[in-house]
């Protein structure tokens, strides 16, 4: 447990590395012709490495080395570089065409597992990624350069179950991201239009809406900054390179790194060492994007919130909003782009559910739709819990280089 320090690192940062691979200061070649390893200082063991790869805000050094320990005779020496091999860039995967709707409970408003822990980091990166993009908050100049799109979601429950269920579970919430129960005139005021069948709805006024790719490009430059900064002393020097590689495998990156982290998302089981090793199901989710025709002149308020129900509407600007998301489980294809075919099928999923409790979608027309891949890891008593851990047991060390594995965020 001791090296779980970096557990603490928000999905959102793991989101943006797909994988993280600390080494000693040797410069890696291509992937798939490794050079041959320059004699080198081995540096100890990179616990605390990668939590320290938290893009933290303001005073505290992102890129931190956990000091020496043991027997280790060189001088400090807090030397870190980290490769980031992602074969489509930053946010190429689930993450950059994900809803980006952002907050710490389930459908059903029960706080997550460590979700207050989750929440704070998340708020912490999405501030550094605003610093580092120089857009905040409040800068509603643009809404194209604005990582976060809309504050505010709504959650109007659809069956009886699920109202009962709403109400117990709306007593237990969050300080930082309290839950408040709005009557119909309350909620309606809140988004005009809103259907809310048992006459209420939850809304959690500090949940957000991002816009998911533009957050995770922002929070690399902050990784980038941060590294650059850190790096004034060359003892001290820390560097992050991004590679738009394929990874094969991952015995061709254990002879370069003290350190590999794999978070390839749903495609964790495609490298031939993790083939059929790790419990995580994939399901394809479609989201479809629709826009007010130019000609309606009433548009969705800047001041209302989205909303969470059988299906999920993300407003960004006064006249675009997607609409997710459809559940294809089995299926393991990755692509984004998504067929005319698979685009019917999906909106005449979505848009029922959608009906249901904001009507007025009726007005909006379909533009187009993205899709991704999610990696479904089982379901405890405490929910669906991530999967992060050390491999080494898994893959038997065959080398000195550790192996972590960070995936299974399901649709969270
Ligand atoms: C349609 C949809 C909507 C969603 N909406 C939300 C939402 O609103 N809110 C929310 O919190 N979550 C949402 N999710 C879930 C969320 O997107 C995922 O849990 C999260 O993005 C998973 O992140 P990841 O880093 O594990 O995987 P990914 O983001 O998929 O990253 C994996 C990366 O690895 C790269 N890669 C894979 N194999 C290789 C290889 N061999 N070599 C090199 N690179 C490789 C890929 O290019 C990819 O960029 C949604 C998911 C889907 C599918
Ligand atoms: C912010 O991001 C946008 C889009 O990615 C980019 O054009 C702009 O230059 C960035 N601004 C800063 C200050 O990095
Ligand atoms: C808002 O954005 C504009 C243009 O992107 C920029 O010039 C301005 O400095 C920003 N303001 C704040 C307060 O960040
Ligand atoms: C994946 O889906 C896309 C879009 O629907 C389709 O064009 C493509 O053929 C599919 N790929 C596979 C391998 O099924
Ligand atoms: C659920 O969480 C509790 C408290 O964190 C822990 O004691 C228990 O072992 C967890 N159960 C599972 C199945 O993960
Ligand atoms: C692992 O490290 C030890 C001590 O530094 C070294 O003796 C050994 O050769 C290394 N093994 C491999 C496979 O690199
Ligand atoms: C494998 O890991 C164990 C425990 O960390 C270590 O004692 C052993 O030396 C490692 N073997 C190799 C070849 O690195």
């Amino acid at each position: 447990p001791e090296r779980w320090t970096w557990t603490r690192c928000c999905r959102r940062l793991l989101l943006l590395l797909p994988i993280l691979s600390p080494i000693s200061p040797s410069t890696p070649g291509e992937l798939s012709h490794p050079p041959p390893r320059p004699p080198r200082p081995r540096p100890r063991r990179q616990e605390g490495t990668a939590a320290a790869l938290c893009a933290t805000p303001s005073s505290a050094p992102a890129l931190r080395v956990s000091p020496s320990r043991g027997t280790s005779s060189s001088p400090r020496d807090s030397r870190v570089s980290v490769d980031i091999y992602d074969e489509n860039g930053v946010g190429g995967g689930a993450s950059g065409v994900s809803g980006g709707l952002l907050h710490p409970y389930s459908p059903k408003v029960k706080l997550l597992w460590r979700g207050a822990e989750f929440w704070k980091e998340s708020m912490d990166l999405l501030r550094s990624a605003e610093q580092a993009n120089g857009t905040s908050v409040s800068n509603t100049t643009s809404q194209d350069d604005n990582l976060i799109w809309r504050r505010g979601i709504v959650r109007p429950p659809t069956t009886e179950k699920a109202a009962a269920i709403l109400l117990e579970n709306v007593q237990k919430c969050l300080e930082s991201c309290s839950l408040q129960l709005l009557d119909s005139d309350a909620a309606q005021r809140l988004i005009p239009g809103l259907c809310t069948p048992f006459d209420f709805a939850v809304y959690m006024p500090l949940a957000l809406n991002i816009n998911p790719k533009k957050y995770l490009q922002a929070l690399f430059s902050a990784c980038q900054n941060l590294a650059d900064e850190a790096s004034s002393l060359p003892s001290e020097q820390k560097e992050i390179k991004l590679y738009k590689q394929h990874v094969d495998n991952l015995h061709l990156l254990a002879g370069n790194y003290d350190s590999v982290i794999i978070c390839l998302g749903a495609k964790a089981c495609s490298l031939p060492e993790l083939a059929n090793k790790l419990p995580l199901r994939t399901c394809r989710g479609v989201i479809a994007e629709f826009q007010l025709p130019s000609t309606t002149v009433e548009e969705y308020d800047s001041q209302s919130a989205s909303i969470l129900s059988d299906a999920w509407l993300a407003f960004q600007g006064p006249r675009t909003v997607s609409i997710g998301s459809t559940w294809q489980w089995i299926s393991e294809n990755d692509s984004s782009t998504v067929s005319d075919e698979e685009s019917l099928t999906a909106i005449e999923e979505l848009l029922p559910k959608a009906s249901g409790v904001y009507p007025r979608i009726s007005k909006w027309d379909f533009v187009r739709a993205r899709a991704g891949i999610r990696a479904m890891p089982p379901l405890t008593t405490n929910g669906s819990l991530p999967l992060l851990g050390c491999l080494d047991d898994l893959l038997g060390n065959k080398s000195n280089c550790t192996f972590w594995l960070v995936g299974g965020l399901g649709a969270r």
